[in-house]
């Protein structure tokens, strides 16, 4: 029997171990979570120093390096787990969105784990896998809540329904709010990765800078999002005070971004909240690591009913515990993989 005909089969465990492969961008990460919920173990090999000197990624050093540090990441997490592969209930790989080469790598080694040991092979949505983070935040977390996904390539206010229906309520239209941010950081100077380098200038600085308001006059969702004019009045703020010959001070220009950018994503959240009568919001996505986004969240809930789940921040960027995480709801679910998986570079949010 090949391996297609033998994953008809496949039974549905309790409490399942599952590995999860993630290599869709920059950081090649294996983690071993079990029951959707718990940790045992996580490796995640990142290649971010390599691509500093460029100012992003760059697509074939992020696949070269995948290929290489695959296998490390895969056996340290085994040994840290105190496990092997013949203890592992399935394999859950990000199959995109993402860079096409750099996924091959992920979507293959999983394939040929898979295939080796005789276990499902589980496709995630990378997208899907920052949401389940909160999972891991929060082990009594249960649909439906509102998340904020806020990260390098999405933005948006997103429903969950429940455990597999999620309504995406309103999205960025232009720039997502991570790519603002790395935009914003190579104007001021500032080495990849833009976010975090931002966020540390922004703590110096006062908001003390107009810039525009996003979508004014705008009659789309009043949950859509446009990032590519504040950006574009941050660069343009620049080249009109250095033709002035005005000193900037970039701190109060990073900080006055962090509050235009920053703000819009709390107001909008809470308004989602209230307006769907839940109780509980969550955030996921690269962003959601910033420190001014989570204390003015914290701000915003305190006196209210609202449950705000912040997972820790270094689930909020790309790991492999979020993938294992959503691993385990589609595990459940039965939607197992044959050997024919493919890598998307695009998908879209479901
Ligand atoms: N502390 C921070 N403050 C602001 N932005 C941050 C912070 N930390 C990370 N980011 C931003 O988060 C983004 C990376 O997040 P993430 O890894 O989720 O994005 P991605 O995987 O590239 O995109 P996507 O998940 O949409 O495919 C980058 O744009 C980075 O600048
Ligand atoms: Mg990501």
């Amino acid at each position: 029997m090949n391996y297609l005909e033998r994953a008809k089969g496949f039974v549905i465990k309790e409490n399942p171990i599952i590995m999860g492969i993630e290599t869709s961008c920059d950081e090649t990460a294996v983690a071993i979570v079990k029951n959707g919920r718990e940790i045992l173990a996580e490796s995640i090999i990142s290649s971010a120093v390599e691509h500093a000197k460029y100012g992003g990624v760059v697509p074939e050093i992020a696949s070269r390096a995948h290929t290489t540090a695959i296998l490390t990441a895969t056996k340290n997490a085994l040994k840290d787990a105190n496990l092997t592969l013949d203890d592992i209930d399935a394999f859950a790989v990000t199959e995109g969105a993402g860079l096409l080469g750099a996924l091959l790598v992920g979507v293959s080694f999983a394939k040929a784990l898979a295939f080796a040991t005789n276990k499902p092979l589980v496709p995630v949505s990378h997208i899907r896998g920052h949401i389940a983070a909160a999972y891991l935040a929060d082990k009594n977390l249960k649909p439906p809540f509102i998340t904020i996904l806020a990260s390098g390539g999405h933005t948006a206010i997103v429903e969950v329904k429940s455990y597999t229906e999620s309504v995406c309520l309103g999205s960025t239209k232009d720039d997502a709010v991570g790519e603002a941010f790395d935009k914003v950081a190579r104007v001021l100077g500032l080495s990849y990765p833009g976010g975090p380098n931002v966020e540390r200038l922004a703590k110096e600085g006062s908001p003390t800078v107009q810039l525009p308001k996003m979508l004014k006059n705008y009659t789309g969702s009043e949950y859509d999002f446009s990032y590519s004019g504040l950006k574009t009045a941050v660069i343009n703020y620049v080249h009109n005070q250095t033709a002035k010959g005005v000193e900037i001070n970039k701190a109060d220009l990073a900080c006055s971004f962090q509050h235009s950018a920053i703000d819009v994503l709390v107001e909008k959240a809470i308004k989602a909240v209230k307006e769907k009568g839940y109780k509980t919001l969550t955030i996921s996505g690269g962003v959601a690591a910033n420190g001014y986004l989570r204390k003015a969240l914290s701000f915003a809930v305190e006196n209210t009913d609202i449950n705000l789940v912040l997972p820790e921040k270094k689930y909020c960027t790309d790991n492999a515990s979020m993938i294992a995480a959503e691993g385990f709801i589609q595990y459940n679910q039965g939607k197992f993989a044959d050997l024919t998986l493919n890598a998307k570079a695009v998908m879209p949010f479901k």
